[in-house]
């Protein structure tokens, strides 16, 4: 799909099909027996409901003129028993339907995230990051009252109808079909109010997940807007998406007045039918008056569920557009998955002369058209540390998160130990890399738990050591609960550095074969990168590694370096051989020595 922003409406891949509704019944069957039990509560208090009148009309017609005291007061016990019974399965309904509809939501919400975690990372570059949250959060709420309450109803105001009609033909069969008549006047109007609505709530969904899109990236950027006192042009923007959202609810919203107008002229039409029919065509003597009211006023419940319906049918509407979202996330392509035939990757871990890496003209583009490495090409020995440099933007990130297969190549090969990575099984190849990303992601929770993430049968003992490996220890002692610290979301108390020191750790700790530090000391003083080498160089041994860094002094003892430039490999050698060279790295390196100088 096209990259999306918050300034454009998502386009929906997969346009409603009666799949989706079909398909939500997998979430529903579970519950069959319990919206079954709702659904006899339901009848059951309106039958109870139903016996009020008669229990009056008995009172009135009979003991109230009869002077039965008696009478009156079982028929006062039973009217309040009556009420009593209808409150207590009304109650039982609403208790079962809302374990029901919050069961509901539990399952879909575990669902896609599940399917979230294993989409790749395209995904999440294509789309602003709130526009996937409302879906997991908002939608699935919504779709779920339907699925439960909504389909329930749907079954109550149907069956009430048919009561309605059997009733009725049971009056009067002919003027019965003259009410039937309407139906079909009604079924155009409803079709042709139905696709219009439908549009109009996909365009108040689609306004509202720009305006979470907008609302999401501004909390996180919450620090820049204030950097660049861009407070009153935010919240004009903000005031132009919310605009778009009431203004495309009001548009959705005024479908719904004209449905119950709409429906109550069809059923003055019909009832005049009736009056019409029933003294003129049919009447001719045989119809009585008593006939044509009682059928008029059957004609005038006849309509009552079928606004109802209206109305239900309104909110499925609605969160219909909401069911296809959701759906098409969870339908949303894993591209880089398993293939059908994917074999475990061996253990590196286990054997000393594995973990080579090999480019085999690989040509990678995140966008159609636009490649970043082109043809790029070249093998690292098991144990071997290889250094990328190059420029910003240049592709040194992207070649390393190729060998994790964080993105499917577009030609070419990676080979580890020989072994097409895109032919293994994902996780048997991601549990044996260490990747330290550029941008160091700190989780809430403490600092043991953020060293933890990747091995969380870890003790205590090997979290100290990678800690102390990596420098981390003397600042996380200096903390006031030194590894039981909480650092808060993103590690927001937590300086760059430290953040990058414990994100290393965490690394470290999942003891990788293959090891990719991406700028991974980058906001450390020289002094403490200084004290980290030696316990790096530990590391290092026996395991392959890739090292990003513009800081060149942390790369000159690599085995190998290569010069990345223009979407491939300038040149590679050792830090002596490039220097002997002349070519690029002598140039940034002698650049970078000269500012050291001076
Ligand atoms: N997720 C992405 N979607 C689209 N383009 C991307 C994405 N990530 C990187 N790029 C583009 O790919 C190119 C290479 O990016 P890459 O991150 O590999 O550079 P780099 O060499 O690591 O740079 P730096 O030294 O700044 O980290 C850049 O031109 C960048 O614009
Ligand atoms: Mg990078």
């Amino acid at each position: 799909m096209r990259r999306n922003t918050y300034r454009e409406d998502e386009v929906l891949e997969t346009p409603f099909n009666i799949k989706h509704l079909l398909r939500a019944f997998v979430y529903i069957k579970k519950y069959a027996a319990q919206m079954i039990l709702a659904l006899i509560l339901s009848a059951l208090g309106g039958i109870t409901m139903l016996l009020a009148p008669m229990i009056t009309k008995q009172a009135l017609d009979v003991a109230v003129p009869q002077k039965d005291m008696n009478q009156l007061y079982m028929l006062a016990l039973m009217l309040f028993g009556a009420y009593l019974l209808s409150v207590i399965f009304t109650t039982i309904r609403s208790r079962v339907m809302t374990k029901v509809s919050q069961n509901i939501i539990y399952n879909i919400r575990g669902d896609i995230f599940e399917h979230l975690q294993k989409l790749p990372f395209q995904y999440y570059d294509d789309r602003p990051h709130g526009k996937i949250l409302i879906r997991v959060v908002n939608y699935v709420n919504s779709v779920s009252d339907m699925l439960s309450n909504g389909l329930i109803n749907v079954i109550l105001e149907i069956l009430n109808l048919i009561f309605i009609v059997v009733f009725m033909f049971l009056v009067d069969v002919k003027l019965s079909l003259v009410v039937l008549a309407g139906v079909p006047v009604l079924a155009v109007f409803m079709f042709w109010i139905k696709n219009k609505q439908r549009k109009a709530w996909q365009d108040v969904s689609n306004k509202n997940s720009n305006l979470n899109a907008y609302l999401q990236e501004n909390i996180v950027g919450a620090r820049i807007t204030q950097i660049f006192a861009r407070e009153d042009e935010n919240a004009e923007i903000f005031r132009e998406l919310s605009e778009r959202c009431r203004s495309s609810w009001f548009k959705a919203v005024s479908y719904i007045t004209l449905v119950w107008p709409g429906i109550d002229t069809i059923s003055v039409l019909v009832r005049a039918a009736i009056f019409l029919f029933g003294l003129l065509i049919f009447g001719q003597g045989h119809e009585t008056l008593g006939t044509i009211v009682a059928i008029s006023g059957y004609a005038s419940r006849f309509w009552q569920p079928i606004m109802n319906l209206g109305n239900i049918f309104n909110n499925f509407i609605n969160n219909i557009a909401y069911l296809e979202r959701i759906f098409e996330t969870m339908d949303e392509p894993v591209t880089v998955d398993d293939a059908p035939d994917a074999i475990e990757m061996k253990d590196m871990r286990k054997d000393k002369n594995s973990g080579r890496v090999e480019f085999k003209n690989v040509s990678f583009s995140y966008e159609k058209g636009k490649e970043v490495l082109h043809n790029v090409s070249f093998k690292v020995e098991p144990g071997e540390s290889v250094a990328l440099v190059g420029p910003t933007g240049a592709g040194k990130s992207t070649i390393v998160s190729l060998i994790s297969r964080f993105y499917n190549v577009d030609k070419g090969q990676i080979l580890i130990d020989g072994q097409d990575i895109s032919k293994v099984k994902l996780k048997s190849l991601r549990s044996q890399m260490g990747i330290m990303l550029q941008d160091s992601f700190i989780f809430s929770g403490t600092i043991a738990d953020n060293i933890r993430y990747g091995r969380l049968d870890a003790t205590d003992e090997e979290i100290r050591k990678a800690a102390a490996t990596v420098c981390a220890e003397d600042f996380i002692k200096n903390m006031k609960d030194g590894y039981d610290t909480e650092v808060k979301e993103r590690g927001s108390l937590l300086s760059q550095g430290q953040k990058q020191l414990i994100s290393f750790a965490r690394t470290l700790l999942s003891d990788p074969a293959i090891l990719v530090l991406d700028e991974a000391t980058s906001s450390i003083d020289v002094q403490t990168e200084k004290a980290l080498q030696t316990g790096l160089n530990a590391m290092l041994k026996g395991r392959t590694s890739f090292i990003i860094a513009h800081r060149l002094s942390t790369i000159i003892g690599c085995d190998k370096i290569m010069y990345i430039d223009d979407g491939g490999i300038v040149e590679a050698g050792s830090h002596k051989e490039l220097i002997e060279k002349k070519g690029a790295y002598y140039k940034l390196y002698t650049a970078q020595m000269q500012d050291l100088g001076q």
